[in-house]
């Protein structure tokens, strides 16, 4: 019963006062008012328009046919989801980091200064959500980022950076309104102590009331190259040149650094004393993914300008194309893993595919959208010039790589593993996909626990199937039927007359990641296949059914069952991304144009823009 329907309530008291002067007894007056609430309820059950409406369910009936007013009905279930979740972090957890969304209260993980807030700006702006976006700019208003040294708190750089600088920079350059600006450039000011070590990358944390740093020696990949888009945008909105040099350098020490031996491809761990690299890790997956995201992106962002990101780019995902991307060996899906080297050209891959990878289809697609790919040449870029100080096995992978067209190789494999993390979705019982799997390799019965793991490279069957003639569909690309597993299954393992899966679930929660969601969004925009996006509304479905709580929604320990088990988070990626891209991708009308922002590793759109010449030669920017 809701607060409107309490006075209702009034005239029944005095009814039941007036029945009792007449003489019926309690007991008549019970069996009248059980009756009464028996038809109440039947009529409520049966009869009312409302019964169509579940607590905990926002659809109506499922149309049958996609028409604009469909996807603009599906656009308004994001919006309405978002309400939901938002709504609810204002009446449980205004002012805390993140909503607890079971026990309704709020817990500070990122520093105690709102990043659920600051994340969502521009989401609300994008969904026209005005009084919602108003209150949040008043909060941003009368925030400070000085936090007290007595505390002993350190800002963590990289998830201050993206969550809290991408947030205020993305909700300013969306609003233009200047409150916004003023805080993100006393934020980057007070986290710039960061890149005061040898090498100028930054630090893992760093106190912004006394500019302390603190971190290991030793950097990861995506914590030390994952800030060059929000402080390069903080430069030229402010005039800032201190900005952007933080953010070149952080490209210059990069791009100078040998990775003959890993293929061209910055690995996972850094010395942030000598800015080399201190492993042969290559991943695309947690510590390391958005460092590629970056490369690409920085290049956009200045439209086209900063080569050395391009070049990094271009040698980054012809390895990962030839070196990371597998087929699995029954139903041939492809996916991406990591591999460690041993230094002397032999490399392992791990063969487990992580959720987190899921960005790089969409990031793949980008680059096909935005970069000559067909044609290098006509930017000067030359696969076998880039390979030139490279180990021999990389100039054979990169020769190989030049006799395709890549912008379809690019595609393909984007194409192919979107599928590839759709059908770990579909897979599962509760309609989510799992944080990481493992994919196994071909049984082999002769073999008691048989532990051989993975399958094929998959450009050694590109190359074989291009040798046989290149007819019909390039390997990895035809799409598998989902084989969902029963709960007795899933206890005794599958039952022989059914097919493998081909993995096994490594870590089997559902942190309500957007990686896959971005990636559709984008092959919607580049492609324009509404498949991408009829596969967004079905696990936008599941999310709701699965992680809606009475005041958000919440991450979820296991995928294999349904109703699956919640748990008491909501990261403020979910209102800052996951809504966002669902939200753009069923949106017609194109609200943040591919060519015109780029968005960064947080879901955060920033517009492209141009140097001016006085920036050109006064920052020294060729
Ligand atoms: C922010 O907080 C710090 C430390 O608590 C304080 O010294 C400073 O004056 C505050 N700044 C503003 C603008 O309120
Ligand atoms: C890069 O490292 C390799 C060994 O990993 C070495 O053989 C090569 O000489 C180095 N290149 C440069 C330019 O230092």
């Amino acid at each position: 019963m809701s607060i409107a329907d309490l006075p209702r309530v009034y005239p029944l008291a005095q009814l039941l006062v007036f029945l009792r002067h007449k003489g019926m007894t309690a007991r008549h007056i019970a069996f009248g008012a059980g009756v009464l609430f028996f038809l109440w309820a039947s009529y409520h059950t049966f009869f009312s328009p409302q019964s169509f409406s579940f607590p905990g369910e926002i659809y109506v009936a499922p149309p049958t046919t996609t028409t604009p007013e469909t996807w603009r009905y599906r656009a308004e279930q994001v919006k309405a989801a978002f309400i939901h979740a938002y709504h609810g972090y204002e009446l449980h957890a205004w002012k805390s980091d993140e909503l607890r969304p079971m026990s309704g209260t709020g817990q500070n993980n990122f520093n105690g200064w709102g990043v659920t807030v600051i994340d969502s700006l521009d989401t609300m702006y994008l969904m026209g959500l005005r009084d919602e976006f108003d209150r949040a700019v008043r909060f941003v208003e009368h925030s400070n980022f000085t936090q007290p040294a007595s505390q002993g708190l350190y800002a963590p750089f990289f998830e201050t950076v993206i969550r809290y600088l991408g947030g205020l920079l993305s909700a300013y350059a969306l609003s233009r309104d200047t409150i916004l600006l003023q805080r993100a450039d006393d934020l980057g000011g007070l986290l710039s102590p960061a890149f005061g070590t040898d090498s100028g990358f930054p630090d893992f944390g760093v106190s912004t009331s006394t500019g302390e740093r603190r971190g290991p020696p030793i950097g990861i990949l995506a914590e030390i190259a994952s800030c060059q888009l929000e402080y390069t945008y903080l430069a030229k909105e402010t005039g800032k040149k201190r900005y952007f040099d933080l953010a070149d350098n952080v490209v210059k020490t990069l791009s100078h650094a040998n990775l003959s031996n890993v293929g061209g491809m910055p690995p996972t761990r850094w010395s942030n004393t000598l800015g080399t690299p201190f492993d042969t890790h290559l991943s695309v997956g947690a510590q390391a993914d958005s460092a590629h995201e970056y490369l690409l992106k920085q290049y956009l962002l200045t439209a086209k300008t900063d080569r050395k990101s391009l070049e990094m780019y271009i040698r980054t995902t012809t390895h990962i194309l030839t070196n990371l991307f597998y087929l699995s060996p029954t139903r041939h899906f492809l996916y991406v893993t990591d591999t460690t080297g041993n230094g002397h050209g032999v490399t392992r891959p791990s063969h487990t595919f992580e959720h987190l990878s899921c960005f790089l289809p969409g990031l793949l697609a980008l680059g096909a959208h935005t970069l000559p790919l067909s044609d290098l040449a006509s930017i000067g870029i030359n696969l076998n010039d880039l390979a030139k100080n490279l180990s021999p096995e990389s100039k054979i992978d990169y020769a190989k790589m030049s006799k395709y067209n890549l912008r379809d190789v690019h595609l393909w494999a984007a194409e192919g593993l979107a599928q590839a993390c759709y059908l770990t979705y579909v897979d599962q019982p509760s309609g989510l996909g799992p944080d990481e799997i493992v994919i196994y390799g071909t049984p082999d019965r002769s073999k008691p626990n048989n532990q051989v793991l993975g399958g094929e490279r998959w450009f050694d069957a590109l190359e074989a199937w291009k040798r046989s003639g290149g007819r019909g569909t390039p390997p990895g690309l035809t799409p598998t039927a989902p084989v969902v597993y029963t709960e007795k299954e899933r206890v005794y393992g599958p039952a022989k007359s059914r097919p493998l899966r081909d993995y096994g679930i490594r870590k089997t929660g559902y942190l309500l990641r957007p990686e896959t969601l971005e990636s559709f969004y984008i092959l919607h925009r580049v492609t324009g296949d509404s498949r991408w996006r009829e596969h967004g509304w079905t696990i936008f479905k599941s999310i709701v059914k699965q992680t809606k709580t009475p005041s958000g929604f919440a991450s979820i320990r296991n995928v294999q069952l349904s109703p699956a088990i919640q748990q008491d988070d909501m990261p403020s990626y979910f209102t800052a991304e996951t809504l966002k891209y669902l939200y753009l991708m069923f949106t017609d009308e194109d609200l943040i144009p591919l060519d015109k922002y780029v968005f960064n590793t947080e879901g955060h759109p920033l517009p492209i823009f141009e140097w001016s010449p006085q920036e050109k030669s006064g920052w020294n920017i060729s």
